[in-house]
């Protein structure tokens, strides 16, 4: 039997484990104990530290409610989430890449018509996302739901603002016929900061960074017999793709918007998604 020290710490917690425990269960518990003592043994915070700590913890899990996710947050912010996404959706060369999912997706949105506006609220430059839905060898997807979501011309999402905005707008479902094609008219999207009122706005202020997102288009595709896409297409030339508050920048996603002389919009920007079966 070995007694709690300094020294011997993590192995004395770990030990603790009862033998039912679930093999993964174990396996996580033992990784996160080892990981946080060697945490706590690198930093060697101070008592006073350490309930501020606590108390930042307490003050994130307060902030949560049924529209405010703080501890999502804090893994965007950490890069967290992006991480566990790229362990979850490794790719074959060719398929579109994913991105954080975000915190402004709503189930439900209403099916529109292919070409139809997303924009209720007529604000913003008009900006026309047009492309396809392909399997890996180019074949167009028949019957592929394109459900997609964006900020508006003020750089926030209809359920931030409830009162201001109509519910529903800049989001909708397309589904794609025989060619896997894909066209919707909605508001050229705008860089915005991350819910930042809160302990992880403060800790970002802290630690000398920004909240701010690069402009994006939301897309979650999804098709019999592939896996889903949870990913976004980033404005090019936008002043925040290198420095994106959630780390949800890939190369692949960034798509120039172009001025569109004479069209009905503004702007276009075209995009291809590639599934990879599952
Ligand atoms: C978003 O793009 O909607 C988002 C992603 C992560 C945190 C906050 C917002
Ligand atoms: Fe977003």
């Amino acid at each position: 039997m070995t007694y709690f020290s300094e020294a011997s710490s993590a192995e004395v917690v770990n030990a603790r484990m009862g033998a039912q425990t679930d093999p993964r269960l174990r396996a996580v518990m033992h990784a996160l104990v080892t990981h946080l003592h060697a945490f706590i043994k690198d930093v060697e915070p101070t008592t006073e530290e350490w309930e501020a700590a606590i108390a930042f913890l307490t003050k994130t899990g307060q902030m949560c409610s049924d529209t405010r996710q703080e501890f999502i947050l804090l893994s965007d912010v950490l890069g967290v989430s992006m991480l566990v996404d790229a362990i979850n959706h490794r790719r074959p060369d060719g398929a579109t890449e994913n991105t954080v999912f975000g915190p402004f997706h709503v189930d439900g949105a209403p099916e529109r018509a292919m070409g139809e506006t997303i924009s209720l609220d007529g604000k913003g430059e008009s900006c026309l996302f047009e492309g396809r839905v392909l399997d890996l060898d180019g074949n167009p997807i028949q019957g592929a739901v394109v459900d997609v979501w964006s900020d508006n011309e003020d750089g926030f999402y209809d359920v931030q603002q409830p009162d201001i905005q109509p519910q529903w707008n800049n989001r909708g479902v397309f589904r794609t016929g025989v060619d896997g094609a894909y066209r919707f008219r909605g508001v050229k999207p705008v860089s915005y900061p991350i819910p930042d009122d809160g302990p992880v706005g403060q800790m970002l202020e802290q630690v000398g960074r920004h909240p701010w997102r690069p402009a994006h288009m939301h897309f979650l595709v999804t098709a019999d017999g592939f896996e889903p896409i949870t990913t976004h297409t980033f404005v090019a030339g936008d002043p925040y793709l290198e420095s994106d508050a959630v780390f949800g920048v890939k190369h692949s996603l960034i798509v120039p918007c172009e001025p569109v002389q004479g069209g009905e919009t503004a702007w276009r920007s075209a995009f291809d998604f590639v599934l990879k079966p599952m």
